[in-house]
């Protein structure tokens, strides 16, 4: 018997809406989407649960941010169009001072025989130039997904084979096994994004040689970095997009240079930067109320406990106390 359209829609309507096969079908559909979502969330879970346990520097929220743009870092003209271009002042800030520092140096390969840890390093955008400078660099960060953009577009140029690699690690786990390791610490628009700024900056200090250099870049937290840096740049010119930043967590100068210097460090450079959203440019400038960087060295030992980990520090100091009540 042949069947009419009418037919068809009759007998789809008795099975539910869909004849047996179409149903099965749509089944598997779903139950995959299901699992693929559940995937998704334990991943994210396992993350955030890991995070919660081992680190205080990083803020899982902040994560699930970046986790959204992890494959977009080497679009120039993307969400990360602004730290492309801020290449063009960070990278010779960073490369001067440490020139400065050492004095001699080979023109070509200015950075050869020092190693840097570029924290927070997203996709590579820093990690990369800083590499071509001949600087053996070790880019970390939290989310393994920048990681996995950072090592594709890495593999595309086969001289930084040598010279820089990736970790999905946070500064916390990679303490222990690089203590006095680095000739400098580059964290560049990251501590915006970290959840205790002093637990960073310890594990920053650790992880130094004596007298290496902290590099940092991030955002002053005044009315004209949240008029201009959240109204201006996110909710109305969309430079970058809603929500990348939370004012709140921004810091001024003189907080972040009060935390280095409680922490044996002493700021020796700050400047203030400047993006100009037409040309896509970034200037230095000695206003300091937007953009900032902060070049730092490591030379006392820190006043307190130098441990990066608040929970280690209470758990010593609760032996501290059960061993004097027992005595
Ligand atoms: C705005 S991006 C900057 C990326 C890179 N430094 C650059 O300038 O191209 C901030 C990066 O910091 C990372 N991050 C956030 N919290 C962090 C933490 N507590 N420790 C290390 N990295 C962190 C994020 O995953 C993200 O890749």
């Amino acid at each position: 018997m042949e069947r009419t359209s009418r037919d068809w829609l009759f007998i789809r309507r008795q099975n539910g809406g869909l004849d047996g096969s179409l149903r099965g079908r749509a089944f598997v559909v779903a139950a995959l989407w299901a699992a693929v979502a559940a995937g998704r969330r334990t991943r994210s879970w396992r993350y955030t649960v890991k995070w919660m346990h081992t680190s205080h520097s990083v803020d899982p929220k902040e994560m699930q941010k970046f986790q959204m743009w992890a494959h977009k870092w080497w679009d120039e003209e993307g969400v990360y169009s602004a730290l492309h271009t801020m290449n063009n002042i960070r990278v010779p800030f960073i490369r001067d001072t440490l020139i400065n520092r050492v004095g001699d140096h080979d023109t070509g390969s200015p950075l050869a025989g020092m190693t840097l840890l570029d924290v927070g390093c997203g996709g590579g955008l820093l990690s990369e130039p800083l590499g071509r400078l001949g600087a053996v660099v070790t880019g970390i960060d939290p989310l393994e997904d920048n990681i996995k953009t950072a090592e594709l577009h890495k593999s595309f140029d086969p001289a930084l084979d040598k010279l820089v690699q990736y970790k999905t690690n946070t500064l916390e786990e990679i303490v222990a096994g690089s203590a006095e390791t680095f000739t400098a610490v580059v964290a560049s628009e990251v501590v915006e994004h970290v959840g205790d700024v002093e637990s960073f900056i310890k594990c920053c200090y650790q992880v130094l040689k004596p007298g290496g250099s902290l590099f940092i870049t991030t955002l002053n937290k005044t009315m004209m970095s949240y008029a201009l840096g959240i109204v201006m740049a996110e909710r109305i010119m969309g430079i970058v997009p809603a929500g990348t930043h939370d004012w709140e967590k921004f810091i001024s100068p003189e907080e972040l240079e009060r935390l280095l210097e409680s922490n044996g460090f002493v700021m020796e450079t700050l400047n203030g930067m400047l993006y100009n959203p037409l040309s896509g440019s970034w200037h230095w400038m000695e206003n300091t109320s937007l953009n900032y960087a902060i070049h730092a060295v490591k030379i006392v030992p820190p006043k307190e406990s130098s441990s990066c980990d608040p929970a280690s520090e209470q758990r010593q100091k609760q032996a501290e106390a059960s061993t004097s009540n027992a005595l």
